[in-house]
């Protein structure tokens, strides 16, 4: 009886070897495993988008681009998937001056912005 309980206690050792060592995977995370972080994000909002896009992501005052830089607090935008919006920031709109964002910042850094334009939707009021 002894026997079969430490072969027991052995299968149990192996089996949670096995799998307790970081096999699952939180799938929330951005594709480096990092979480997006909106105070970053607003950092790098600071840096290098309020200029064009403003303090409230409503447009900088005075800007005079045609067209306008986009209102990030409007549904045509916060409706928008993440995915999508990942991708017109790191690929920027044509013919506009919504640059290309991939040289300037890395896939995180643009999670970490997107992360921030998501935190201005609660600020375009009632
Ligand atoms: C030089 C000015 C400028 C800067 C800097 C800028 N944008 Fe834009 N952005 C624009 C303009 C212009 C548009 C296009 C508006 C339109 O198509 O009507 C736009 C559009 C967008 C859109 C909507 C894209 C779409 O598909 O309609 C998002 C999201 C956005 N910008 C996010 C950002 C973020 C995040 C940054 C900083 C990393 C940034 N922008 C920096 C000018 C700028």
């Amino acid at each position: 009886m002894r026997v079969v309980g430490i072969i027991v206690s052995l299968l149990i050792e192996i089996v949670s070897a096995g799998f307790g060592g970081g096999g699952l995977k939180d799938l929330s995370a951005s594709s480096s495993g990092k979480q997006a972080d909106a105070v970053t994000g607003r950092e790098i909002y600071s840096n290098t988008c309020i200029r064009c896009h403003g303090i409230d992501g409503k447009g900088a005052m005075g800007i005079r681009l045609v067209p306008k830089p986009a209102d990030l607090t409007s549904p045509g935008i916060q409706n928008r998937l993440d995915a999508s919006l990942f991708k017109r920031i790191h690929d920027g709109k044509p013919n506009t001056a919504m640059g290309a964002w991939s040289t300037a910042l890395s896939d995180d850094e643009i999670w970490d912005v997107l992360a921030f334009v998501r935190t201005l939707k609660q600020e375009s009021g009632p």
